[in-house]
Order: structure tokens, then sequence, then C-alpha cells
């Protein structure tokens, strides 16, 4: 299987309520600013297989998929995400912002399910066709600060949580010590600290790729 680094593909990770999404809203307009191509999307539901796929995987059910089909979902959405949006985007040198990717099927259902690392591996290089991001950004915070900004969120927006944010928090730790332990395997991740405002996490991060030449 051929693995090949595209210039210019970036995932943001981390726990439910890190402040990832909004920093990388706030990277794409800056990318924006700049004049660049930008395609900003997200795991799952980036494609229009992967949106009901989403609903599927979200939705409090009293039947909820096991581990293993929960995990062949989220493979199945991010199949379909890389083949039809993600490849053909980055041949057209287009920027790609991804919210999630491939690490959080190790962190959510490899440390959260305790589906073995090595199957969600496999799976994952079989279903990003050995595609990795230029680089992945982890926002990282304390589960304490995540779960009160997703009660704040949920609050303001009378929005219930879903099937992930209803897990309990050894849950929601071990998937934060995991995004952790991978930060130091590879050096296409870099860890932002999700407690600092969101202009200084951007300022930093522009810095990082500066300093990586991505920008
Ligand atoms: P989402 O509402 O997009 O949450 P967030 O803003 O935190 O990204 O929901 C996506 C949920 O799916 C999130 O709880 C993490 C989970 N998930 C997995 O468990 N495995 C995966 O491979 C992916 C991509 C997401």
């Amino acid at each position: 299987m051929t693995i090949w680094f595209p210039m210019a593909f970036i995932t943001f990770e981390g726990i439910d309520g890190s402040g990832k999404s909004s920093l990388l809203k706030n990277f794409d307009l800056h990318l924006k600013n700049l004049g660049f191509a930008v395609e900003m999307t997200r795991e799952p539901g980036g494609s229009e297989l992967g949106r009901e796929l989403r609903t599927i995987l979200l939705k409090n059910s009293k039947t909820p998929p096991c581990a293993e089909a929960e995990l062949l979902l989220y493979e199945a959405d991010r199949a379909q995400h890389v083949a039809t949006l993600i490849k053909p985007w980055l041949e057209k040198k287009t920027w790609v912002l991804s919210d999630r990717f491939m690490d959080s099927s190790l962190a959510f259902q490899g440390a959260g399910r305790k589906i073995p690392f090595e199957k969600v591996r496999w799976l994952n290089e079989f279903a990003t066709q050995g595609l990795l991001p230029t680089l992945t950004v982890i926002v990282d915070c304390p589960i304490e600060v995540s779960m009160a900004r997703r009660a704040k969120r949920e609050s303001e927006a009378s929005t219930k949580p879903d099937r992930f944010e209803n897990e309990v928090a050894p849950f929601h730790q071990a998937v934060r010590d995991e995004y952790l332990k991978m930060a130091k395997t590879h050096s296409r991740f870099y860890v932002l600290d999700g407690t600092k405002s969101q202009s200084t996490m951007l300022e930093d991060l522009i810095q990082e790729c500066q300093r990586r030449k991505i920008l």
C-alpha cells in the first residue's frame, strides 16, 4: 500500500468540548484571508453517505451499535470521505482541514471501547488508503474543563448530549490519555493547550505551521 504525504492536510483532534472545532474555523478563516483554497470537513459526516452514518453513530438508542459495529461504521465513513472528497481535494492542491480523522478511532474505539489497537490501525490504513495528515493538532484540556464547556453549550443551545457526550468521565479520561500518548510517538502531532484563549491557540498554530514550513 502506498503511503503518500500531501502538503496541506491538517486534522484536529481532542476530547469532546476541547475547543478544536472553533480553532479549526478560525484557522480556516486565516488561510482564506491569505488567499488559499481551503476545504473544511469533518468525521463523521463529511460526505453524503457519511451524514447518514453520523446520524446512526451519534443518536441515543436503546440498541446502540456494539463496539465492533461502531468502529466499522466510523471506518466506512472515513473510506468514503477519503475516496470521494479528501483525495480529490488534495489532488487539486487544496488545503484540507478535517475536524477529526483516523486518530479519533484509536482514541475512542481503541482506548475508550478497548478494541485492540492493532485492529483499529489496520482498519484505519485500509479506510484511508494509507493517507496520513501532514499535521495533526491535538487540542488538549482536562476533562472537567471540557465537561463544563459542553454543559454550558447544551444549556445555551437547548441541545441534548449525544451518545458519546453521555459517556462517563473514565471514558473521556482514557480518550484524553491516549491522545497524549500518541502525541509522543510521531512527529506529525502537535499538542495545543485547550485552556488558552482561541486567539492564542490560533497564533501558536500559525507559528507551528511556519516552523514546519507548511505555511
Ligand atoms: P461531534 O459532534 O462531531 O463531536 P466533536 O465536536 O467532539 O467532534 O461527534 C463526533 C463524535 O464521534 C465524537 O464524540 C467522537 C466520536 N468519534 C469516534 O468515536 N470515533 C471516530 O473515529 C470519530 C471520527 C469520531
